[in-house]
């Protein structure tokens, strides 16, 4: 039996749990143990939940149960994450988060202190939420040289594109709609704005190039100005718009763009099909050519399946460290703009053109 916590039971953490107790014969099948979800931390009490009995305040308790060999981080934020996933490393029990915050500002740093200590720091649910991508790159894709990233990234954006797209709806509209029908947050800023695209596409940025790339250098632009006049224009030359982090990479030059802003996507290109709150990635290799991610990129049970499959990875390598693919800390790369055509057919929505 292999003993984990969660911190933080919201949307994500109460999904692991229930994904591990649902899958728990698989879960122990692809893991060669039992997984039992010890200590869930939380400011709140959850009374008639069957976890209640399970909460505690006190990261220490956490922290100083040896039986405990990893922790799955699914609070968000900056701190006390970062502090609590560093505590947790340094005592030699393994991270999974879904927190691409975290992941953003300090992956490296933290992929560093697992390799000290003889655990892993792994976040499939950072990036694309339930699509394995980062696994699929960091392990089935090592050997390619891969020189592009384009993502539909956010759920939420390419559902109100969509609604636009579909039932002509202004911006706003398409925006209240996506909050009633729990689709977008209360504060949606961070999405609308491109910021969470942004974050994801530096992950993987840093992923696919080695080198480290950090939110800040990613220009970005969100969806807030697109009009149903620009989706009306996009249709009747045959491409739609979509909001998408995009990465090339020129390896003989070494070097690396990236964006993230609002395209017209051509009919042909795979992520024209992907609409509504899905996500899309599409990946060249030099080798491979295109492949195309597509899935849930939110959502409890999907983001909460990638988590657990990292908990399933870690526990499987008791004692070492599974390569997470992310640069060593110093192994930076100052992007330069994109100049020439963009991936795939792809161009910029400009507005009004
Ligand atoms: N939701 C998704 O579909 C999704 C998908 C991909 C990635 N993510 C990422 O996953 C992370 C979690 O997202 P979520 O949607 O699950 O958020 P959430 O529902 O707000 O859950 C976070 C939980 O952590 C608790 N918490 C906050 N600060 C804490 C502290 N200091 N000590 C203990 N518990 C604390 C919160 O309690 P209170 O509610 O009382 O504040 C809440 O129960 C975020 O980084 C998010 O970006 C989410």
């Amino acid at each position: 039996m292999i003993d984990i916590a969660i911190l933080g039971f919201g949307t994500v953490g109460s999904g692991v749990a229930e994904v591990l107790d649902a899958q728990r014969e698989r879960v122990r099948q692809a893991a060669g143990d039992d997984i039992r979800v010890k200590y869930i931390l939380d400011i709140r009490d959850f009374p008639g939940s069957p976890y209640a009995d399970r909460v505690v305040r006190d990261m220490n308790v956490i922290l100083e149960d040896p039986d405990v060999k990893a922790v799955c981080e699914t609070m968000g934020g900056k701190e006390p994450a970062f502090a609590f996933t560093r505590a947790a490393l340094e005592r030699g029990k393994s991270v999974c988060t879904s927190n691409k915050e975290l992941v953003d500002a300090f992956g490296p740093e933290l992929v560093q202190t697992a390799g000290a200590h003889g655990c892993s720091y792994l976040f499939e649910a950072s990036v694309g939420g339930g699509i394995p991508i980062l696994r699929t790159l960091r392990d089935s894709c090592r050997h390619e040289e891969l020189t592009s990233v384009v993502g539909i990234l956010n759920g939420t954006c390419n559902y109100i594109l969509t609604k636009m797209d579909r039932e002509g709806m202004d911006f706003a509209d398409a925006l209240r709609q996506a909050q009633e029908n729990g689709f977008a947050e209360r504060s949606p800023d961070a999405d609308v704005q491109g910021h969470d695209t942004a974050r994801k596409l530096a992950i993987l940025a840093s992923l696919i190039s080695g080198r480290r790339v950090r939110y800040e250098q990613v220009p970005c632009e969100g969806i807030t100005e697109v009009s149903p006049e620009d989706l009306l224009r996009a249709r009747k030359t045959g491409r739609a718009v979509k909001l998408l982090g995009i990465c090339g990479r020129d390896p003989a030059a070494g070097t690396l763009s990236v964006m993230a802003a609002p395209c017209l996507v051509p009919q042909d290109n795979p992520l024209y099909g992907v609409n509504d709150v899905f996500n899309g990635i599409l990946v060249h290799g030099n080798c491979v050519g295109d492949l195309m991610f597509y899935g849930r990129g939110a959502g409890k049970l999907p983001t909460a399946s990638a988590v657990a499959a990292d908990v399933v990875e870690c526990v499987k390598n008791p004692g070492r460290t599974v390569e997470a693919g992310l640069p060593a800390p110093g192994a930076e790369i100052t992007p330069v703009p994109f100049t020439g055509p963009l991936p795939g057919g792809i161009e910029r929505l400009r507005r009004g053109a």
